[in-house]
């Protein structure tokens, strides 16, 4: 059976075509980044009027990269939410009317679930598991004993690990999306230079405001110290710079990590499955990989092509949960 996967919840317009459950036989994806690059973030306006030029192209790409046509199509999934409302409406809108025009049966998704169950395209699921979902917008731990039965642990108080990476990264001036830019400036950093930590309590909740604020404070200090002028304002040394990005990541890692640990001690969970942008980073990647080895934890980490924004996932969770006859009711 074949289902097309669709997502439009933020700025990638994404089709994509799944065989049976987790089978990904095409997975396209438009993004309108560089549109947003000049505002430093994403302009929801902007976004939902990319979605629209390229929606009805990216669905052809899927279809004929798959080697499919939409006759062979016997489901499709879209994000219904969380995401900027007018790009939403652009995806539901075009999922509602091929499945008017094709009589084909549609499913509404949730966004966070399908970055939750990413992992699982490779992998094969063992229940229960612990799913940490760190991307733009969201951070949260949930306990999943059973297909469909997600239990929030915590999840954050203020802003999310990703959009602190992005604010960070604005701080030090160093453009937009933050992640990839600080994860790459860290590899020639010494992550003990600075101490910044994330707290939040004992609990299973996250924050990640303080700790963009403990930074902002700290290159103040250094630019009223080793500050030169310069054509674009004043700028401290590059060593400096990478020293920062390396302690404040390390300082992310380190606490999603832990508190992923604890979620699986306080559950008695055996996996820990990790997804969404932020699970792009090879940092948190080898802490998770190597906490988990020590304590005989299966480590299912989404992969690099199912983190960011993607309509597999969103294709392969709506056909799992369809073929469980665990999903929703239908949108048509
Ligand atoms: O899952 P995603 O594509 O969109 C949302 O659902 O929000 O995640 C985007 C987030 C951005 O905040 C971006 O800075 C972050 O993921 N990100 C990373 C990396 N690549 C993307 N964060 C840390 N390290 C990365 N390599
Ligand atoms: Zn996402």
């Amino acid at each position: 059976m074949y289902t097309l996967g669709i997502e439009t919840s933020c700025d990638e317009t994404g089709a994509a075509v799944i065989k049976n459950v987790s089978g990904v036989c095409s997975n396209v994806i438009s993004s309108s980044l560089a549109r947003h690059v000049p505002f430093g973030g994403v302009i929801p306006e902007i976004a939902s009027r990319a979605h629209l030029e390229s929606i009805s192209f990216v669905t052809d790409s899927a279809l004929k990269g798959a080697g499919v046509s939409l006759d062979d199509i016997k489901l499709i999934c879209v994000t219904e939410s969380p995401g900027l409302i007018g790009s939403l409406l652009v995806g539901i809108s075009f999922a509602k009317s091929l499945s008017i025009a094709t009589n084909t049966k549609l499913l509404g998704l949730d966004h966070l679930k399908a970055h939750l169950y990413a992992s699982f395209i490779d992998n094969k699921i063992n229940f229960p598991f612990v799913g940490l979902v760190v991307s733009g917008g969201h951070t949260s731990l949930y306990e999943v004993k059973n297909l469909g039965e997600e239990r929030l642990l915590g999840s954050t108080r203020d802003d999310a690990a990703g959009e602190a990476f992005d604010k960070v990264a604005k701080i030090l001036g160093l453009g937009y999306p933050g992640g990839p830019i600080i994860e790459k400036l860290a590899l020639n950093g010494n992550d003990k230079a600075y101490l910044f930590r994330c707290d939040c309590g004992k609990g299973l909740e996250f924050s990640f405001s303080g700790i963009k604020t403990a930074l902002l404070y700290k290159y103040r200090e250094l630019c009223r110290i080793y500050g030169k002028k310069s054509k674009t304002g004043i700028i401290i040394p590059e060593e400096m710079i990478a020293d920062l990005c390396a302690s404040f990541q390390k300082a992310v890692v380190e606490d999603l990590s832990q508190k992923a640990l604890k979620a699986i001690f306080s559950t008695g969970a055996k996996t820990l499955a990790v997804g969404g942008g932020v699970a792009f980073n090879n940092c948190l990647r080898e802490r998770l990989g190597s906490l988990c080895k020590e304590n005989g934890i299966r480590l299912c980490v989404a992969n690099k092509s199912y983190c960011l924004d993607n309509a597999a996932m969103v294709g392969s969770f709506g056909a799992r949960l369809f073929a469980e006859r665990k999903h929703k009711k239908f949108l048509f």
